[in-house]
């Protein structure tokens, strides 16, 4: 907050307050008594439809004192907390901290309640209905913006429910993804290959994936693969797990499978970025949500009923 908006805000609040304060005390003290009613009572002299007369009654006691009260604590509020412009507070309390001491308190209560669960060795962990459960909602809460509430992925984010892992199928690989996270870098080749060459070579990766395409421009596009791509796809396209280098012969795609996506691929290549969740939900979340996502794979099948019910 700038100097001239701390001054304009603290000010406004500090001078409306005294003008209410002000407003309150001198017409209490004003002398408005002009005149007084048949019945002899005091009033205003204001007098509506020949004999309608408003009378001069005080304010209640208790109205007054209320209005005090609440002056009171507004001030009083104002000295503790933030509220005039830049300062502080007294108390020194910040929302941030607050967000991040009740943070803190659920962390505890979950610790306190999963970190036993959470122990136990992955594969036993992908059979147990609770943590699959815990899992799930894990999953929905962190994962699911990115690769899909019901986990199947979207362009650009891969779908976890198939039997098609980019970074290798095993437990300990998944859980390696997970927890560390993993960055996918595929250079973009458009100023080493020319627009012809890009064309045969995204002809030959669709021929990898079994697709029904020109002979010869797959043929062609077979020798680029081989000088350029092989290194990290693999001489048959069978891809890398290493590095992320996905499997061409499946014909599932990350970022599409026509030949104006693989196209795209190849010219401007791809870094998918898959965000570690060591720091993000910590030891124990990641846990529960591995065990999710390992309990959609067939060899965790005997609970599949369990994990989509
Ligand atoms: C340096 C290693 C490397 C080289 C060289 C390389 N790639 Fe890749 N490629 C990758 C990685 C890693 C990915 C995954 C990118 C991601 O997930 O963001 C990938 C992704 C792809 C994809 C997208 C697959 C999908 O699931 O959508 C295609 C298609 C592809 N590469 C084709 C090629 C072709 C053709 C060449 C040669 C012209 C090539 N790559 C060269 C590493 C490489
Ligand atoms: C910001 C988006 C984002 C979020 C959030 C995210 N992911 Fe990912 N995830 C990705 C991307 C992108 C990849 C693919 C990286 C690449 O290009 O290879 C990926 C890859 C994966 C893979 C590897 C898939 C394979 O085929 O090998 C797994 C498993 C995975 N994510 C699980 C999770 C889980 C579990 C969570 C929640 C704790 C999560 N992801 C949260 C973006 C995200």
């Amino acid at each position: 907050m700038s100097h001239f908006w701390h001054f304009y805000v603290a000010g406004i609040t500090l001078i409306f307050i005294g003008v209410m304060v002000w407003l309150f005390i001198s017409t209490g003290k004003a002398k408005v008594t002009t005149g007084q009613n048949k019945q002899g009572e005091e009033t205003t002299g204001h007098v509506w439809d020949e004999d309608l007369a408003e009378l001069n009654n005080p304010m209640p006691r208790w109205w007054l004192w209320l209005f005090y009260l609440s002056v009171i604590f507004a001030l009083a509020y104002l000295v503790l907390y933030p509220g005039l412009g830049r300062y502080q507070g007294m108390l020194g309390w910040t929302s941030s901290e607050q967000y991040q001491e009740e943070m803190a308190y659920a962390n505890e209560v979950f610790e306190a309640r999963f970190a036993e669960l959470a122990s136990q060795p992955l594969d036993v962990l992908a059979m147990n209905a609770e943590a699959i459960q815990v899992g799930r909602n894990l999953f929905a809460h962190n994962c699911s913006t990115c690769h899909g509430s019901d986990a199947r992925g979207a362009t650009g984010y891969p779908n976890l429910t198939d039997d098609h892992w980019i970074w290798g199928e095993s437990v300990d690989q998944i859980w390696h993804t997970i927890y560390f996270g993993r960055q996918a870098v595929m250079p973009g080749f458009s100023s080493s290959l020319s627009d012809q060459d890009v064309t045969r070579v995204a002809t030959y990766v669709q021929q990898l994936a079994g697709l029904d395409v020109d002979a010869t421009m797959a043929a062609q596009g077979k020798k680029q693969f081989d000088v350029i791509c092989a290194a990290c796809h693999g001489t048959n396209g069978l891809g890398n797990p290493m590095l992320g280098a996905p499997n061409l012969t499946r014909g599932v795609y990350t970022y599409g499978g026509s030949l104006d996506d693989i196209r795209y691929t190849i010219t401007q290549g791809r870094n998918g970025v898959m965000p570690a969740q060591r720091e993000l939900l910590g030891e124990t979340r990641a846990k529960l949500v591995t065990a999710y996502i390992l309990s959609m794979k067939p060899q965790f099948e005997q609970n599949e009923a369990l994990s989509h019910e």
